[in-house]
Parts: C-alpha cells; sequence; structure tokens
C-alpha cells in the first residue's frame, strides 16, 4: 500500500481512478481532481475554507427550482460558460456568427409564431423589427432554419421573474422563409441585473461587481445539416456594453436600432437588421449550448425513473 500524504494524495486518488471505462470520463476527472488538490494546494485551502465552499455549493444547489438554474449562473458569472462557448466556436468549420451564453432564462416549447407577427402578446413598450436572414457559411440563405428567440421587457424582466412565472411572454419561435429570411417585431428590451437574491449575488457583492447585463435579445438558431448557434444580440449605447457581468458581449454582436430602414419589412418601425451565419455539422457535434431550460431538468429529476 502507498503511503497517502499531502504530496502523494493525488497520485493515488489518480490510480484509484484509472479503471474508468469511458475514456473521456476518465480525461475530465483525472484533470479535475489534478486541477482541484493544484488549487487548494495553491492557496492552502483550510478545513474551516473548505465547509465555506461546501457550504456555498450546497446553497447554490438549494436555489435552484422550476424557473431558476443557479449552477447555470455561477458558471456563468465565472466567465466558464463563455469560455466553454468560445472554445466550442472555434470548433466550427467555415465563418459563423459568434456566439453567446444561452442563461438562465431559456425554455424550451416557446409558442410558434408566423413571419411578421410580435412576440411581445402582453408586454408594453417601444415597438422594433428584427429582421435579416440565416445564412450558411457561403452565404446562401436556409430556409426552415428555426429561430427562438427570448428577451426582457421594458422593465428588465423575463416571463419567468414575473408573478405569473408560468405564462411566456416576449419569446417565441420562428422558421425562415424560403429564402432564409426572418422578420418579426417586438419592443425594446432593457439591461438587467442577474439574480441577485441567492448565494450567486452573495459572491458578486463580495467581489465589488455590480451584476449588470446590457441591453439584449437572445436567439437560438437551428437547421438540419447546421450546427446549432446559441448567441444574442447587445443593443449599442447601453451604459453595461463594455463591463458585462457574464462576459457575453463580443464586438460582432453589437447592433445598432435603426429608425427607419427602407428595406425593412417594416419601414415604419425602428429595427434591428442581422444577418446569422451557422456552421455546418460536420464534426457531429450540433448542440452549443451551456444550460438548459430549469423546467425540463426539474422535471427529469422528478419523474426521470429511479435514482439508485
Ligand atoms: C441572460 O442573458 O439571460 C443571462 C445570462 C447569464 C446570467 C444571467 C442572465
Ligand atoms: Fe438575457
Amino acid at each position: 500500500m502507498r503511503a497517502i500524504n499531502d504530496e502523494t494524495v493525488t497520485d493515488v486518488a489518480l490510480e484509484q481512478m484509472a479503471g474508468t471505462s469511458d475514456p473521456r470520463l476518465k480525461e475530465i476527472m483525472a484533470a479535475a481532481v489534478r486541477h482541484l488538490h493544484a488549487f487548494a494546494r495553491e492557496v492552502n485551502l483550510t478545513p474551516q475554507e473548505w465547509l465555506e465552499g461546501i457550504r456555498f455549493f450546497t446553497a447554490v444547489g438549494q436555489q435552484c427550482t422550476s424557473y431558476r438554474q443557479e449552477f447555470v449562473l455561477l458558471s456563468d458569472v465565472l466567465g466558464l460558460s463563455a469560455l466553454v462557448g468560445l472554445m466550442n466556436d472555434k470548433n466550427g468549420t467555415g465563418f459563423h456568427s459568434d456566439t453567446s451564453l444561452l442563461g438562465p432564462f431559456y425554455r424550451e416549447n416557446s409558442p410558434q409564431f408566423e413571419l411578421g407577427q410580435s412576440i411581445a402578446t402582453k408586454a408594453r413598450g417601444k415597438e422594433i423589427a428584427l429582421y435579416g436572414c440565416v445564412l450558411d457559411s457561403n452565404g446562401c440563405g436556409i430556409p426552415e432554419a428555426s429561430i427562438q428567440i427570448w428577451q426582457t421587457d421594458e422593465e428588465g424582466d423575463y416571463d419567468m421573474q414575473k408573478p405569473e412565472a408560468s405564462e411566456m411572454d416576449l419569446r417565441g419561435t420562428f422558421h425562415t422563409d424560403s429564402e432564409g429570411r426572418y422578420y418579426l417585431r417586438s419592443v425594446l428590451p432593457a439591461g438587467y441585473s442577474i439574480p441577485m437574491d441567492g448565494p450567486v449575488g452573495d459572491l458578486i457583492r463580495a467581489q465589488k461587481r455590480h451584476g449588470l447585463r446590457p441591453s439584449h435579445i437572445h436567439y437560438l438558431l437551428g437547421a438540419p445539416g447546421y450546427r446549432e448557434l446559441v448567441t444574442a444580440l447587445y443593443i449599442h449605447g447601453d451604459p453595461h456594453i463594455g463591463s458585462d457581468t457574464v462576459f457575453g458581449v463580443t464586438d460582432s454582436l453589437v447592433v445598432k436600432v435603426t429608425d427607419q430602414d427602407s428595406d425593412s419589412p417594416f419601414p415604419y418601425l425602428p429595427g434591428i437588421r442581422y444577418d446569422f451565419t451557422l456552421a455546418s455539422a460536420d464534426k457531429g457535434q450540433v448542440s452549443g449550448r451551456v444550460g438548459a431550460d430549469p423546467a425540463q431538468i426539474t422535471r427529469v429529476a422528478q419523474g426521470g425513473g429511479s435514482t439508485r
């Protein structure tokens, strides 16, 4: 038996895991153990501090509900969601639009809309048009591409943050026309604070950060044969565009709201024109999501069969 001390314990733990049959799980867990042990050594982690860390992670789990995913939020404020998305982006072949965060407010099965309709079924605010094309890397329009879109209202709230959280508003699913065009209407979203009333908010305050996201509109685009694109458009002029608390803003995703555009399907409305480009799914990996609909996670956990 190998003597365990503060220097050998890492290798002993790695040896015990060496029989893991799934090679990717083996690689990921070995790297996680190496880096976690290195982290504990670097900061000379004390038992009290590690207990505090465990208390924090427990609180993050306890904050999760059908409408809230505090672990996704934690990943976001640490920059990990942005890093994973950006690395995934680099694997895409050919030109494609930049990715941005899915965030904790995505919901599956949003209402289906016809092109031209408004996703603001209840919310009021300054009406805007959103339009453009979904293109492949050669610049050709992709017909019938699906576009899921979600955003805050003029007060910076998502539907899930309203008292009647189960009712969807300011989100919907559209499909491009035969030329790959999309056009719809909405209201101008406001920037907002990420949820600050849980353990992630406590961390943000301890770090003297502001916890704000600039005004933006989320998009999740897909089509058979193409990599799913999770992204967002950020409204130029928002004061927090350069200090997003979850690191989602890249230059190519900052857009201006033009007052009038004679090429717009709604020339009388202020609008945002944006063409999205999807990479082909030639490496078999189609999803770029970091995070998931919290309601779906809870449903699986509650009804997904035996946990033994
Ligand atoms: C969002 O844009 O919806 C979001 C992303 C990360 C954390 C909180 C919100
Ligand atoms: Fe958002």
